[in-house]
């Protein structure tokens, strides 16, 4: 199999307000087309740790690998590019545009400019079918359950249809029956080759992952 993802001593330590160590110096590779749970504590380092492998910021220090591109040495600007080329992100709240319907919230995760605006629409509904939404495709976002706001966001993730979802706790606000069917939709991602990072508290997102890494105090335990 191959490595999408390879991190190599990433770290973090931050210089302001105070110098704090908030990731100790870790290793990881993570394979095309698996799952990954990343679970610990509150205030372990977990979203840390996603929003360093989804390039929201960069590492203090290691190299990070994803399919041959040398992220660390990326700035701004290239990080953002690599972010919108190939990352998908779910966070515990859905995140959602109230006044726009549910395919308009979706398309604004197809984020290539070279998309014709009848595509953009046509995949946006193509990816609310697949969450099971196709019937509520021109509803408000504001009339939507909590159950449909997410599984909307997961829609708005996978539309550009990147190599890497990366999911914060994203049952964190939805009951258990609800949350299960947003699991069963992130699980069946790796399926079709698309790799998921999930961060979670939830044991059954844990037990459904190829793979479960623990992160206690900044480092990584197990
Ligand atoms: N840029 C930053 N500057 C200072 N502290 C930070 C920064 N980013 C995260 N932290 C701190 O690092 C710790 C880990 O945070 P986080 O990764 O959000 O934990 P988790 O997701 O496991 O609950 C927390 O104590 C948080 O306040
Ligand atoms: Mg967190």
């Amino acid at each position: 199999m191959t490595d999408l993802i390879g991190l190599h001593g990433i770290g973090l330590e931050v210089q302001r307000p105070v110098r704090t160590r908030i990731l100790q110096p870790l290793s990881l590779t993570v394979e095309v087309g698996t799952s990954l749970a990343v679970v610990g504590p509150s205030g372990a380092g977990k979203s840390t740790l996603a929003s360093i492998i989804g390039a929201l910021q960069p590492a203090s220090e290691g190299s990070y690998d994803f399919d041959g591109q040398r992220v660390e040495l990326f700035g701004p600007r290239d990080r953002s590019r690599f972010r919108a080329a190939n990352i998908g992100f779910v966070f515990q709240h859905a995140l959602l545009i109230d006044e726009r319907n549910a395919w308009r919230n979706v398309a604004l995760g197809q984020v290539d400019p070279a998309v014709p605006p009848a595509r953009v629409e046509e995949r946006s509904r193509e990816a609310l079918d697949r969450v099971g939404l196709g019937g509520i495709a021109d509803r408000g976002a504001a009339l939507l359950s909590g159950g449909e706001r997410q599984r909307v966001a997961v829609a708005r993730a996978v539309v550009k249809q990147p190599r890497l979802i990366i999911a914060d706790e994203p049952t964190g606000s939805l009951d258990q029956r609800t949350g299960e069917a947003v699991l069963d939709l992130l699980f069946s991602l790796p399926d079709s080759g698309t790799t998921l990072i999930i961060v979670t508290h939830d044991h059954r997102a844990a037990d459904m992952a190829d793979r479960c890494i623990e992160i206690v105090d900044g480092e990584l335990v197990a």
